[in-house]
């Protein structure tokens, strides 16, 4: 087992990965606070894994309860299932959640955590890769709105994060790929040497190589927790983290939620950011398909749903929450392995970006 740190003071957690990490009790008993807690997890993954968090619960007062599964179920209605379960069972300010599953599930929970008399404790077991390597560490929760995706949310860091990486055994081959978006974008904005090895290993990890796959998300986990113990709050640089997500919440938005994976949705928009910095002239066209390629293999999409058009991805963009009062700003590359964060981009080459067949 390895164990990085999320460095943060007084609310500093662990970050352990590892192989059958579930069956390890204390690594969660010691981060609950109080006798209640409530697991929360979706119906795709209770079958496979709840009981097993339940059995190292023993001695607690523990429920679960379990979501509809699926991005289209990340709004206030599923956060209100959380809610009702936590009153009807009379949990207290002094209580734990516990997330159990993807990026969707640990978003809810951490909302409910954040929100739930005003604020009690949580824990992350993610089970996906995007959420191994990204969306559990680092404290943002919250829901999507049919207007705009996580528009509705919080920051509130979890007690631990528990990274057993044999759940990702039942993992299909799509949601795999998702995840590897995330670990790309590591690479990306700030580690060439690390884009360099993915392109080496890129074939291992969708193979399921253990000993690659644990390497991967480990050097994610400590890129994105060196990150978020910087710039907890997305001052600075944490929105370097957003490289292609504000083209990609368009897409997730644009086709409706869950047709395009999270993953895919940042595969395609990692392109087009990189698409838009050459056209600057900030990076080269060679660098555009060498990203375009990393990005292919990793069985991602590179371009956007061609039904989408230049004036819906502009009004979907302008919603994220990227575009602050000066106007939108977006992530773009100045090199591979160096991101900005910018609102210094020409408009119409933004729009040949969003429209290369009228450029
Ligand atoms: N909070 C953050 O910082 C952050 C960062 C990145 C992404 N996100 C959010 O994360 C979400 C995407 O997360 P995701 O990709 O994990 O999607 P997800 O939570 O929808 O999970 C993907 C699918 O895999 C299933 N699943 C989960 N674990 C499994 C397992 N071990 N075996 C088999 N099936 C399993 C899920 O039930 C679901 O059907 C998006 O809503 C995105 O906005 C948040
Ligand atoms: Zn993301």
């Amino acid at each position: 087992m390895k164990t990085l740190t999320v460095a943060l003071g007084d609310r500093s957690y662990p970050i352990h990965i590892g192989q059958n990490l579930l069956a390890q009790a204390e690594l969660l008993r010691k981060h609950i606070r109080g006798r209640q807690v409530l697991v929360v997890t979706n119906e795709t993954v209770a079958p496979l894994y709840l009981q097993r968090v339940l059995d190292v619960l023993n001695g607690f007062e523990v429920s679960s309860v379990v979501l509809p599964d699926g991005e289209q179920y990340k709004h206030l209605d599923t956060l209100n299932l959380v809610y009702t379960a936590l009153l009807e069972r009379r949990f207290n300010r002094g209580c734990t959640l516990i997330a159990l599953g993807g990026g969707v599930v640990g978003d809810i929970t951490g909302f409910a955590a954040a929100s739930y008399q005003r604020g009690v404790a949580f824990l992350q077991v993610p089970t996906t890769l995007l959420a191994q390597v990204d969306s559990s560490v680092g404290g943002k929760t919250g829901v999507n709105h049919a207007l705009g995706k996580n528009m509705i949310g919080a920051f509130h860091q979890p007690g631990c994060v528990v990274i057993d990486t044999d759940t990702l055994d039942t993992l299909d081959d799509r949601q795999l790929s998702a995840g590897l978006a995330e670990v790309i974008k590591y690479g990306l904005i700030r580690d060439a040497e690390f884009f360099q090895w993915l392109e080496q290993h890129m074939a291992a990890l969708r193979d399921r190589d253990k000993p690659a796959l644990s390497d991967a998300i480990e050097h994610s986990c400590r890129i994105k927790a060196e990150i978020v113990a910087a710039d907890e709050r997305e001052g600075g640089v944490r929105a370097l983290l957003n490289l292609g997500h504000t083209f990609g919440h368009a897409i997730e938005t644009g086709t409706g939620y869950g047709n395009w994976l999270h993953g895919e949705a940042v595969g395609a928009g990692m392109v087009m950011a990189a698409d838009l910095s050459a056209r600057h002239g900030w990076i080269s066209r060679a660098e555009v398909e060498r990203a375009a390629a990393l990005i292919r293999a990793a069985g991602l999409p590179v371009a956007p749903p061609p039904e989408m058009s230049r004036q819906q991805f502009l009004d979907l963009m302008a919603v994220d929450k990227k575009a602050s009062d000066s106007g939108l700003r977006l992530v773009l590359l100045q090199a591979i392995g160096k991101a900005v964060v910018t609102a210094d981009f020409r408009p119409e080459l933004l729009g040949s970006t969003l429209d290369p067949a009228a450029a």
